[in-house]
């Protein structure tokens, strides 16, 4: 299925207003912007409304702030937008404003605005129907390029599309047409790679995805659930004990899919880990736990990368944050390279451990989503999206 949304190569924009929702929600700290991945791969959907006459407004979160916060400015975003740009940024610390409004009204080809953090309104996350038409009046047309927000529906990228025709960006479109196409039509074999701390955050996901892939390798903490299941002792590593029947059940369907370390690094003391060793999976002392995959199951894992067609990876295979603990996510990260097809890396966490490693050129792609490009695996329909124009429709 290709992406049935229209784009705004689709739609006429000379001249217009283009209200953009960006997803400028980029690691900072004091101020400095640590990984500008997100705010790189929004460049060339800003640069084609300038290119065409077109006047971008831009629109973005960062982080959770309750109202008003100086630490969640988007100030750094719109310096780092002048470097990128070499031309001012026009930052509007509160839209809602009649000398902002009219600013806006005023303004000319070639200007760019960013408007302040949009969470410091308590309406954005409600998707209050008022505030989304008072954002939507600033402009003729709305944009959604926040692929890492589609999975939310608030006012900014959801209720501003009651208002003014809506299409996509350059950016959300790539994600989504990968995405589809890794669903839907991708080359074989496919091996999908699950690592990260919670089982439950990831039932929807395995279910989906194993209707998908040839294997499934799970990895991080979410393989205790599955060892426990298996009836191994696990020390006192993490597990999900609601979880257990799922795991017994979708095990017995999938066995010949679901692929388990064999061993692990383990330790009895996280905080100040004094004491590690790898053991076999089965050999897991009481008072310890699994904290990254063992170099048996690392060497595993990256031969089925090795030959797969299409990998998918989501979730770190151990507390890779610590060095001690990370070979196992590097060891994958690192087999990335060595696959011939297609390798897809969504959610967060892998991309920073990727970012954290240099391996982000590893692989073909590296979702600007977290949360989203989760709940794309999932098969769930994202709201950001759903309520953009489909192709056919006739714009004004
Ligand atoms: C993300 O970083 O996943 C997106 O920017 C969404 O952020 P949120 O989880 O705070 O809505």
């Amino acid at each position: 299925m290709r992406f049935i949304k229209k784009n705004i190569k689709d739609i006429h924009i000379t001249d217009k207003k283009v209200l953009v929702r960006c997803d400028f929600n980029v690691p900072m700290m004091d101020g400095k912007i640590l990984d500008d991945r997100r705010i790189q791969a929004s460049l060339p959907t800003i640069r084609y409304i300038l290119d065409q006459g077109g006047i971008p407004i831009l629109v973005s979160h960062l982080g959770r702030p309750k109202g008003k916060d100086d630490r969640f400015t988007l100030k750094s975003i719109a310096d780092c937008l002048e470097q990128k740009f070499v031309r001012k940024i026009s930052f509007i610390s509160d839209f809602q404003n009649s000398e902002s409004k009219k600013q806006i009204s005023h303004a000319n080809r070639g200007d760019i605005f960013l408007l302040e953090n949009i969470r410091y309104y308590s309406e954005e996350t409600k998707n209050d129907d008022q505030f989304a038409k008072e954002l939507a009046d600033l402009a003729d047309i709305y944009v959604n390029d926040a692929f890492g927000t589609s999975h939310r529906a608030h006012a900014s990228n959801s209720g501003v599309a009651s208002y003014i025709p809506a299409v996509s960006g350059f950016l959300l479109e790539k994600e989504i047409n990968i995405f589809s196409n890794l669903l839907e039509n991708p080359s074989h074999p496919v091996i999908a790679i699950l690592g990260g701390s919670k089982v439950s955050d990831k039932v929807k996901l395995i279910e989906n995805l194993l209707a998908k892939v040839d294997k499934l390798l799970i990895g991080g903490a979410a393989c205790f659930t599955f060892l426990k299941a298996k009836g191994l002792e696990i020390g006192c590593s993490l597990v999900d004990d609601s979880l257990l029947d799922f795991a017994r059940d979708i095990m017995s369907k999938h066995d010949y899919q679901i692929v388990l370390p064999k061993d692990l690094v383990i330790t009895d003391c996280i905080d100040q880990p004094k004491n590690i060793k790898t053991v076999p999976v089965d050999e897991i002392p009481e008072g310890w736990m699994g904290v990254d995959i063992g170099p048996e199951s690392i060497e595993q894992f990256s031969l089925y990368v090795k030959h797969a067609k299409t990998v998918i990876w989501n979730g770190p295979m151990g507390i890779f944050e610590k060095d001690i603990f990370s070979k196992g996510t590097i060891g994958v990260a690192s087999s990335l390279k060595e696959c011939s097809g297609e390798t897809i890396v969504g959610g967060g966490d892998s991309a920073a451990a990727l970012d954290k490693l240099g391996l982000i050129d590893a692989c073909t792609h590296v979702s600007t989503g977290g949360g989203a490009a989760l709940e794309m695996l999932e098969g769930k329909e994202l709201p950001g999206i759903s309520i953009l124009l489909d192709k056919e429709t006739a714009v004004h």
